[in-house]
């Protein structure tokens, strides 16, 4: 089977094969009727669809505010997408639960019977205890689109209940959800399990019902990571979607503080995302960039929290990002409440509208020179990747994770060789401090390079050390200088 893995469009016949195998061993049940699913998300779409949404949004250079969100118990779900919806998310979503990603059914449905509309025993909304019909309703009583949000190497229940239920959109692919979020999966059992789901995404979409998939790449969960390579993951996730038959996909941006390098990550993004797209001949995909609210160690205080937050919202407004999924301010203390999300989106909102229209005036030298340097990277390793599997990212993904020529920082899976460094220059922007086996050009090397001359200088031994690299982690916590006895802060 492993080396069968490729980047082909599964057979339908074989699709219908493992819908049948997966509802028997992971339910005891036959799969959902397509036909009839189909049927109800076709007038669901119609009336609230995501891709059109995010058409709508593009065409007018408007923002999207996206909002995560999930809790155990029906009523308070409900009550969550309301209030979100009325803070002005355009889109809202229902974040499901760990113990229902890692397919522990019953754990969920025994949590939410503990639950009350007060008190969530789960970490999101546990969408296979539910269910299709409930689900059907809650979908039903909101008036925005809805993204369904998990993240593991195995969603396809989760994406056949979230798709029959109503779900406009939904998150994640192979590269993200195994190399960022899982100890043990490999590729190789991955790809397949998420090319079930885009498959069947791609059913849909051809039955009158399109789906957006979020395109995460390798954003980093918890730490930062240098653009170029979050973005060769991005444009990898996104061809294998594209060549299951998924037409919408929403490029991933995930932003670091440094404004002018994420500006240029978010074009960079989606630059490369149609140019590779188009490249394998998938030009009929359409794309909508997302920047993503920083998704490491966020302050605890409230109000650094929206400081922080409104670092990234600038950077989204510079670049005019049709989506910016918002993180909340209180993302330093836990799942947040529904007040501190809406506040978190109202915010988001509110600066969007004063920046967007100053945008073209925003845009700096620093920006232009931080795309090329994204793009001449990004290039050189997705042309190795793809060249090691002769035209077929999957292939070439297997073949470079192997060889270290995919390698990203930071991750728990144990099939990454884990030789790349990010660190922070002295500004702030994310370079390459080992670049491992990552095939880079020496241009780009040269300038990676010389923007940390600054840091290195200002460093005790001239040097950086794997100590610089942990520091960065809590680069954007922000404690003031103790001052010396008697010390004047004004001086
Ligand atoms: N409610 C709100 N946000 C959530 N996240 C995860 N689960 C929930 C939830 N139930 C957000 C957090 C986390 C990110 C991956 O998703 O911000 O950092």
């Amino acid at each position: 089977m492993p080396d069968q893995v490729s980047n082909e469009m599964l057979d339908l016949d074989e699709l219908k094969t493992q819908r049948a195998s997966v509802f028997h061993r992971q339910l005891g049940r036959e799969p959902y009727d397509l036909d009839e699913a189909w049927d109800f998300a076709r007038s669901n779409a119609e009336r609230r669809g995501m891709a059109a949404t995010l058409a709508r949004a593009k065409a007018t250079g408007n923002t999207v505010a996206i909002p995560r969100a999930g809790v155990a118990h029906w009523d308070a779900q409900l009550e969550l997408m309301r209030t979100l919806s009325a803070a002005g998310a355009g889109v809202v979503p229902i974040t499901v639960d760990s113990l229902t990603r890692s397919l522990k059914f019953e754990d969920a449905a025994k949590a939410l019977a503990q639950s009350t509309p007060d008190r969530s025993v789960l970490n999101g909304y546990p969408l296979l205890a539910h269910g299709v019909e409930r689900t059907r309703e809650l979908i039903s009583a909101v008036d925005r689109p809805v993204i369904v949000r998990a993240n593991a190497i195995d969603l396809r229940l989760v994406a056949e209940t979230a798709f029959a239920s109503g779900a406009t959109g939904f998150v994640s692919g192979p590269m993200y959800a195994t190399l960022e979020y899982s100890k043990l999966g490999s590729l190789e059992v991955s790809i397949p399990n998420w090319q079930y789901i885009f498959r069947l995404m791609g059913e849909y979409a051809a039955h009158g019902v399109p789906i957006v998939e979020d395109a995460i790449g390798f954003a980093q969960s918890g730490t930062c990571s240098v653009p170029s390579l979050m973005h060769v993951g991005v444009v990898l996730d996104a061809l294998i979607m594209a060549g299951q038959g998924v037409k919408h996909i929403v490029p991933y941006q995930m932003l670091q503080g440094h404004v002018a390098q994420d500006v240029a990550g978010c074009i960079a993004v989606g630059t490369l995302t149609d140019e590779y797209l188009a490249k394998l001949g998938f030009g009929d995909v359409r794309t909508y960039v997302a920047s993503s609210d920083w998704n490491g160690a966020f302050p605890a205080r409230q109000p650094d929290a929206y400081g922080l937050l409104a670092a990234n919202v600038l950077a989204c407004a510079i670049a005019r990002t049709p989506v910016n999924y918002v993180k909340t301010i209180e993302e330093g203390i836990g799942v947040p409440t529904a007040a501190a999300n809406a506040a978190s989106i109202r915010f988001t909102r509110y600066l969007t509208h004063l920046i967007s229209r100053q945008a073209t005036s925003l845009l700096s030298p620093e920006v232009e020179f931080e795309l090329e340097l994204n793009l001449m990277e990004a290039r050189a390793i997705l042309d190795a990747v793809l060249d090691m599997g002769n035209g077929d990212p999957v292939r070439g993904s297997i073949s470079a994770l192997a060889t270290g020529v995919l390698d990203i920082p930071f991750s728990p899976n144990v099939h990454v060789r884990g030789n790349v460094l990010p660190v922070r220059d002295a500004d702030g922007a994310v370079r390459f401090l080992d670049h491992g086996a990552l095939p880079l050009p020496a241009a780009a090397l040269r300038i990676e390079a010389e923007r940390l001359a600054s840091r290195r200088a200002r460093s005790g031994s001239g040097e950086l050390s794997y100590q610089d690299v942990i520091d960065d982690l809590s680069f954007l916590e922000f404690e003031e200088p103790t001052l010396p006895e008697g010390g004047d802060p004004h001086s």
